[in-house]
């Protein structure tokens, strides 16, 4: 019988990375210190971590994320128990509206400032950087209507990138409009594109009727040469529109964003008005965004709101950010090792360094030993190999001094301590926090 393999579009993050390419070679250590860099950042931005589960009712991302997009009709792990339908979830700001309706949240607050980190999933055709099971990390203003949110949104944003050092991305800009102003433009687009429907695939013909603004971001050659006289949505934008959107470049200008104003962005995603936004790094290849966001004024009432509960924000691939980092050079490696590894040979010497490993580690710290009952030999490879910084010998000649070795491991001394002195002189060695 052959053995058991992830799914296709997912992997695992083990510990010390795997030997494959990529996003699977980070180790989970490196993970764990990226997701702290991120969650840094989003908390000095004053940002607090909401956390919505993983399955969620198939409607409420239907109807938040649109009927007629991609991800909704093509590339929903969804199921059904019962009467029930679920789906995993795709992205996470239906969810988190989802819940502020559903706790009232906006009685307690007016603006909410939510970040959150965890799995997603798409069943897309699985390529480097797009896999089925993703994690996301992103944040959500929500309850302001002021263009500010949307810029701070966005430099929130990008100082996460900033923060790991990545730099060469572009960050992409556009408005699309109220939903009168993009209804009208969604009309002009699809007289437009009906008089051009012999160049059109398939695909996009069908897209016509349900949602013309999908076409803007065609990849096929004929068609992207239509876009070049295609009616253009600044020219449908009302005053409102025009002011909010000039308002939130100001504040970019103001803080020497660079950006540049792309009449064609249109997302993926059907609940954006006024702002969207994309980041881009052309190191990732054919998935080259980061991250992507906007504002989504209408979507709590989409979601059975009485109240309008205006609200921007962003969510990003954490493994495109990995990834990035790989391909700029400054991957992370970080590897968990252990402060202390105490060798011992004997039973005697063994039973007595299982207490020492215990004390040591109450004491706070991280503590490795042997469980194979491996030779001294190799238990010292072994502490090597896992790079600890300090070890502790204890022999037969140790238990009848009562006293072990302690050697550190970078600088090579040696020093020999009485037994009940050996988690004392540990911690002043590795100047570990006292936790207990
Ligand atoms: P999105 O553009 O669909 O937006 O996804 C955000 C980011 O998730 C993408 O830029 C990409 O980095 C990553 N991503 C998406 N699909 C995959 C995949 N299959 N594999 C790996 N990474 C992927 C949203 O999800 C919106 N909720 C963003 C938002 C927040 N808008 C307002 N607030």
């Amino acid at each position: 019988m052959s053995t058991f393999r992830s799914i296709k579009g997912t992997f695992d993050v083990l510990p010390y990375g795997s030997r494959s390419e990529g996003v699977q070679s980070v180790s989970s250590a490196s993970w764990v210190a990226a997701e702290s860099v991120i969650r840094r950042v989003l908390n000095k931005f004053d940002f607090d971590e909401i956390r919505t589960p993983i399955i969620e009712p198939a409607e409420l991302i239907a109807r938040g994320i649109g009927e007629h997009t991609d991800i909704v009709t093509k590339e929903m792990f969804a199921f059904s128990r019962g009467d029930d339908n679920y789906v995993l979830r795709p992205e996470i700001t239906a969810p988190v509206i989802r819940a502020v309706l559903q706790h009232s949240m906006q009685q307690t607050r007016e603006v909410h400032r939510l970040f959150y980190m965890g799995p997603c999933f798409r069943a897309e055709r699985p390529q480097k950087g797009r896999y089925r099971q993703f994690q996301q990390f992103g944040c959500e203003i929500i309850g302001s209507l002021s263009p500010a949110a949307d810029a701070d949104v966005i430099l929130t944003m990008l100082a996460v990138y900033d923060a790991f050092g990545l730099s060469g991305y572009r960050l992409r800009v556009n408005s699309l409009g109220n939903p009168d102003s993009r209804k009208t433009y969604s009309d002009a687009l699809r007289t437009y594109f009906a008089s051009h429907k012999s160049t059109l695939s398939e695909a996009s013909r069908n897209r016509l009727n349900e949602n013309p603004l999908r076409l803007l971001d065609t990849k096929i050659e004929q068609e992207r040469a239509l876009l070049v006289s295609a009616p253009r949505i600044a020219d449908f934008l009302d005053d409102a529109d025009r002011e909010h959107f000039e308002e939130v470049t100001q504040y970019l200008d103001d803080r020497g964003v660079s950006y540049e104003i792309d009449p064609m962005l249109v997302r993926g995603l059907d609940y954006y008005t006024r702002t969207a936004f994309e980041l881009e790094i052309d190191t990732l290849g054919a998935q080259n965004a980061l991250a992507g966001g906007g504002r989504y004024d209408l979507l709590a009432r989409e979601l059975g709101s009485k109240t309008a509960v205006p609200a921007v924000g962003f969510a990003a691939g954490f493994e495109r950010l990995l990834l990035a980092l790989e391909a700029a050079g400054t991957g992370l490696n970080t590897l968990a090792k252990p402060d202390v590894y105490v060798i011992s040979l004997g039973p005697a010497a063994g039973q007595f360094c299982f207490g020492l490993v215990q004390d040591a580690r109450a004491a706070g710290l991280r503590v490795s030993f042997d469980v194979q009952g491996r030779s001294m030999k190799a238990q010292m490879r072994d502490a090597n190999k896992r790079g600890a910084g300090f070890v502790v010998i204890v022999g037969d000649n140790e238990l009848a001094s009562g006293s072990g070795v302690i050697k550190n491991m970078a600088g090579g001394e040696e020093f020999t301590v009485l037994f009940h002195q050996i988690v004392p002189k540990l911690k002043e060695l590795t100047d570990v926090p006292t936790t207990s």
